[in-house]
């Protein structure tokens, strides 16, 4: 059987078959995401770059989807390129000190043009209602207004910076009747003070103050480029305040974007947000994907996570299962039913990161022989290499004393290595328990290593 899927084309139109297996699959994957988000506070941030680009109605699709799933979407846009085709136009020339603008009244003239562009172009790709497009039956209310108060940045090192301004209050209760009322509030980088003069801001800024003030779950801002990426040009994956402090003052490796983002969303964590999302607004779904797979595809700001080693529970069964299955398709664990993981259940620890379930292992005893079996040790690609897999270890051992065994033994095809140089022995499979011994299966000719537990 096949679903109909919508392909990102120009305008999604373009309708091609998905096979049904995969997405109902993807579906599952997202269901647990789907209940947590729902409800939460999102602020997203679309930069000038992705406004003015082509793929501006994917991106915000997805944001009108992530709003359709019931998560109370804040969206806060850029206008730096807009401004600067203004300037141009107009021969005025662009002037920056560090990062920051020095927007003087004929600039301003062209932040207020560039702000009301970019507002007409969001919400014409949020009102699209278009049948064959992800927009299909949504109606969509975008709601914005002077939520935003500003001050001026006033005169630093002798620079005045005229009406370049920082925010000095975000109107919450304003903002969250919105939100209340089903509406995806729109703000723009642009603030009134109370002396009635308006102010342009830094949008990086201005996301971070709205999360923080609205108590936000979530900053996710859409970057040029695929994340953050180390000195070997390798994706850093997960950061928290004070790594992107360090990152940010290192040598610049980043582009100005995706350091102002990075800065953002360290400041928003320390401002009790608890996590802040970079993703590649040039990459077809990439906010979809950060945001309801476990691996996720950008990088994540975020305090120290929290991790414990505990006894599995029931709910940890699905999550089990994810960690487990592609292990068991590349042979290197056996495989084993749901049906007989639950009965296992009890066997099994797991390290939990913030809910997510990146790790296990399972303690069999054969009392009558003074012995217990350790298998199905396992940790999430993503977190090896940083002690979990001897943390697990330990953890079972001294469940194993416990219960009163003097041995463990582990039967691996691939890690014995690993385990050897965790005082495991080389052994023969007639040193098993006898009911072991038994259902030893010579085909997988995995190794048998055995420990003295003292
Ligand atoms: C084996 C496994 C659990 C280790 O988890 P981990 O959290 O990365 O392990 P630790 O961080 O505690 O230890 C890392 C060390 O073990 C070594 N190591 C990891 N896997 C190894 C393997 N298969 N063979 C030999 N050594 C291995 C690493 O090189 C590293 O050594 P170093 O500290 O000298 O650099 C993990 O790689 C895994 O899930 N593998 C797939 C499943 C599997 O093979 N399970 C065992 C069979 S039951």
């Amino acid at each position: 059987m096949c679903a109909l899927g919508l392909t990102a084309g120009p305008g999604w139109m373009s309708v091609t078959p998905v096979n049904s297996g995969s997405f109902v699959e993807s579906l599952r994957i997202a269901a647990p995401y789907i209940h947590a988000h729902r409800g939460a506070t999102f602020v997203v941030l679309v930069g000038g770059e992705a406004v003015r680009s082509e793929r501006l109605a994917p991106i915000l699709h997805d944001v009108a989807l992530l709003h359709g799933l019931g998560v109370r979407v804040v969206l806060v846009h850029g206008t730096r390129p807009q401004i600067e085709k203004r300037l141009e136009a107009k021969k005025i020339p662009a002037r920056f000190v560090g990062d920051t603008r020095v927007t003087d009244r004929a600039t301003l003239a062209c932040v207020h043009e560039a702000v009301g562009a970019a507002r007409a172009r969001i919400e014409a790709a949020l009102s699209m209602g278009t049948s064959n497009t992800p927009m299909a039956n949504a109606r969509i209310r975008v709601l914005g207004g002077n939520f935003i108060t500003a001050r001026p940045i006033g005169v630093r090192d002798g620079v005045d910076f005229l009406w370049s301004g920082e925010v000095r209050r975000v109107d919450t209760a304003g903002i969250e009747r919105g939100l209340d009322a089903g509406a995806i509030v729109l703000i723009s980088p642009l603030g009134a003070s109370p002396t009635g003069e308006s102010f342009n801001l830094a949008s990086h800024d201005v996301a971070a103050d709205v999360a923080i003030a609205l108590g936000a779950k979530k900053l996710v801002g859409l970057i040029e480029g695929r994340g953050i990426t180390d000195a070997r040009r390798r994706l850093v994956t997960q950061l928290t305040p004070n790594e992107a402090d360090a990152l940010v003052a290192g040598p610049p490796r980043q582009g100005a974007d995706v350091r102002k983002h990075v800065m953002a969303a360290a400041r928003a964590v320390r401002g009790g947000v608890p996590r802040a999302h970079l993703v590649d607004r040039r990459r077809d779904g990439a906010l979809l994907e950060e945001l309801f797979t476990r691996e996720g595809i950008g990088t994540l700001v975020t305090k120290e996570a929290y991790e414990d080693v505990r006894p599995a529970r029931m709910e940890d069964l699905g999550p089990l299962a994810t960690l487990l299955h592609p292990l068991e398709e590349q042979g290197i664990l056996v495989r084993r039913s749901r049906e007989r993981l639950e009965m296992e259940l009890d066997r099994f620890v797991v390290i939990d990161r913030d809910g997510l379930v990146i790790g296990c292992a399972a303690l069999e005893p054969f009392p009558e022989s003074g012995m217990g079996e350790l298998y199905c040790v396992a940790i999430h690609e993503r977190y090896r290499e940083a002690g979990r897999g001897e943390a697990l270890l330990e953890r079972l051992e001294e469940r194993a004393r416990g219960l009163g065994l003097s041995r463990m033994f582990v039967l691996t095809t691939r890690s014995a290595h690993f385990f050897q140089e965790r005082g495991f022995v080389p052994a023969s499979v007639r040193q098993l328990p006898p009911a072991r011994r038994a259902s030893y299966d010579r085909s997988r000719r995995s190794r048998v290593l055995t420990k003295t537990l003292t």
